[in-house]
Order: C-alpha cells, then sequence, then structure tokens
C-alpha cells in the first residue's frame, strides 16, 4: 500500500490520513480496531460508556493487538464536554481508565468548559503513571474555538468542523471547507497542529481535495456508521442509505424528542429530517412528539425515526467492512492526488 505521507499520518504512524469519528452509538471498539487494522486511526464513541463498558473495550482493542509490548493502544476514545460535566465522578474514573490502558489518543467536544477536562487529563496520577500521553483531538466548529484550543491549550489535533457534519456541530458553522481554510489561514504554519477536515465527506477524492487545500487528514462519521462492524442499529443505517443529501437539517427537535436539552449554546445536531422536526416546527408540544415517537418506535417507522448523518449520504449507499472502506478511501485519495498532479503538465 502506498503511505499517503501527512504530518497527521506520521504524528499516528499510520498510512492512510483518514480517522473514523468518535460517534456514540455507531463507533464501537471493533469498529475503531478495524479502522486502525487497516492504516486509519479508529476512535471509539465514549460518551456514554460506563466504566464496565469501557474496561471490555480496553479489553477488546487489546487483545487485537497481542504484539504491541509498550507501544501505545493505537486506538482513541471520544467524550463530549456536557456529559463528562454532568457525572464528574464518573467521567475522571473514565478518563484514569483509559489514560491507565495507554490509548493514543483522547477526542473532546461539545462543553462550555473543554479546559477543565483538558487539564484534568494532563495533571491526572494515571497520567503520570501512563507511560504513552494520549494525544488530545479536539472537535472544534467555529475559528475561535479552534484557536483557542490551539493557542492557549496547546491541543494535539484540531477537528475542523463543518456544516456539512452528521450529529452535533455549530449551528450556524460555515461549511467544511470554510472553516479548514479560515483555520489554516489563521494558525502559524510551522508551529501549527495538523488539522483535519471534518463534516459531510462521503470518499476519498474529497479527502484528497481537503488535503490540498492543506488539511492534514480527514475524519468521517457517517461513512464508518455504515459499516458492518458499526453497531448503529440496523434501520438507522437502512434509513442512511435511502436517504439524499437534501434529506437531512441540522435542528434541535431530533434532542427534543430524547428529552436533552443540555447540549451547550449553538450546538444542535444533523440528521434526517422525519415528521419530529416537522411536528416541533409546527410548534406540536414536545411531550405530543415524544409520545407519537415512542409510539413509532415500536414498529421502528421511518417517519418518527431519529437518523443522526451528514449529508453527504447520497454518495453512502453500500455496508461494507471498515477495512473496505479504508481501502477504497486510500485509493481513491491516490488516484485523486495523481490526477490533481497531472493537471500541472
Ligand atoms: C451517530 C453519530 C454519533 C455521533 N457521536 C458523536 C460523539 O459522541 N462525539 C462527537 O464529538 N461527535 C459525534 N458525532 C459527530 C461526528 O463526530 C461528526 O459528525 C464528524 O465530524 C464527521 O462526521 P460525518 O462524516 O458524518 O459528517 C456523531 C455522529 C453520528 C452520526
Amino acid at each position: 500500500m502506498q503511505a499517503v505521507n501527512t504530518s497527521l499520518t506520521r504524528l499516528l504512524g499510520i498510512r492512510v490520513p483518514v480517522v473514523s469519528a468518535a460517534m456514540a452509538f455507531a463507533s464501537s471498539a471493533q469498529l475503531a480496531v478495524e479502522v486502525t487494522r487497516a492504516g486509519g486511526f479508529g476512535f471509539v464513541g465514549a460518551a456514554f460508556a460506563t466504566p464496565d463498558s469501557l474496561r471490555e473495550d480496553l479489553a477488546f482493542a487489546r487483545a487485537s493487538f497481542p504484539d504491541l509490548g509498550d507501544k501505545p493502544l493505537p486506538i482513541g476514545f471520544g467524550f463530549i464536554g456536557w456529559l463528562l460535566d454532568a457525572n464528574e465522578e464518573q467521567s475522571k474514573q473514565l478518563i484514569d481508565i483509559a489514560l491507565e490502558a495507554n490509548v493514543q489518543a483522547l477526542w473532546l467536544a461539545f462543553g462550555v468548559d473543554l479546559h477543565r477536562w483538558l487539564e484534568y487529563i494532563r495533571t491526572s496520577p494515571a497520567n503520570a503513571r501512563a507511560t504513552h500521553k494520549p494525544l488530545i483531538f479536539l472537535q472544534a466548529t467555529s475559528l475561535h474555538e479552534a484557536l483557542v484550543a490551539v493557542n492557549e491549550w496547546k491541543v494535539d489535533v484540531i477537528i475542523a468542523q463543518g456544516n456539512e457534519a452528521a450529529g452535533h456541530g455549530g449551528a450556524a458553522a460555515p461549511s467544511t471547507m470554510v472553516v479548514l481554510s479560515e483555520l489554516l489561514a489563521a494558525l502559524p504554519v510551522e508551529s501549527a497542529p495538523p488539522v483535519l477536515a471534518a463534516g459531510g465527506i462521503s470518499n476519498g477524492s474529497q479527502v484528497a481535495a481537503y488535503l490540498t487545500a492543506g488539511a492534514a487528514g480527514a475524519v468521517l462519521g457517517t461513512r464508518f456508521a455504515l459499516t458492518t462492524e458499526s453497531p448503529y442499529p440496523d434501520y438507522n443505517k437502512a434509513a442512511i442509505q435511502r436517504a439524499k443529501s437534501a434529506d437531512t437539517v441540522r435542528t434541535h427537535a431530533l434532542d427534543w424528542v430524547w428529552n436533552i436539552y443540555s447540549w451547550p449554546e449553538g450546538i444542535n445536531g444533523r440528521g434526517i429530517r422525519t415528521k419530529i422536526v416537522d411536528d416541533i416546527d409546527a410548534g406540536v408540544p414536545h411531550e405530543v412528539v415524544r409520545e407519537r415517537y415512542a409510539k413509532a418506535a415500536e414498529t421502528n417507522d421511518p417517519d418518527y425515526m431519529v437518523t443522526w448523518c451528514s449529508q453527504g449520504v447520497s454518495l453512502m449507499n453500500e455496508i461494507k467492512a471498515a477495512k473496505e472502506v479504508v481501502r477504497e478511501l486510500h485509493a481513491d485519495i491516490v488516484r485523486a492526488l495523481q490526477r490533481g498532479q497531472q493537471l500541472l503538465a
């Protein structure tokens, strides 16, 4: 396999500058392991993990890489700031468990005080005991957030997430290309950490476009939710297969129907527009929408379903093994970069 050489691939020791997103409900240890084995880098969505489930994931991952020696465990775990805040004691325990397992990276997103958790990671006695200090990936949805994370918090990798992205993100975030370009223009070329593009990416040609624009790699979420290893429920996978880009919407409705009102200001979520969104937009009381949703859930009725996914869905129709997705992305990236070079001849 021809390696694609970027600052991300060097930092992580991988060959393909592709990261599978930390996705609650959709990225398991099995998925993350397969992505890393295939040459990319995989994250587990640990936002709703318990100490027991996290230990199970770590044991599975450790057994999947039997020859690691004292190298870090080559997958990452992603946490959500406001959920960490909601159960401080357990959150510290979760972070300590991950640190003690020498995970290669931790991913933080969506908190009013993410710096506090970054400091906890850096100063916890578990970090002092760990033989590897995890790289900190921070998912940013605005230029301001990203600059603070780079200049003040000194994070190791920035994920520049645009409006096309699946699940939660900036309600007013610009497109992925705009947020990436703004950030690259604002950062010093020499000392900036790798910046990854995230949001709506479906294939390797798009990754190549972001690489040539200056990204060190790309984060893909929905594409990896549509894999055999992803635990995303089959009805959600089927909904993604059917959906077209215009079917998705950024909204609060899909959180409110779950009775969740705790996302930080300015953050909403992208998913498939169903009658849940229509009802909320029409002013139907939230409890009534919740009742309709609960009833519809008994039959997995797609009209009232919650399916988080990106605007890139039109180009994602097949459920494949994760290693096949990474292989295709890699071949497509190489092809697109070679094609780009020919334009100069
Ligand atoms: C089902 C699902 C769950 C997600 N959970 C998380 C999460 O736990 N933490 C997070 O930072 N982002 C989460 N996201 C957002 C993705 O990390 C984000 O959309 C990523 O930047 C790019 O995904 P995309 O390629 O689907 O646009 C989730 C997305 C989906 C589809």
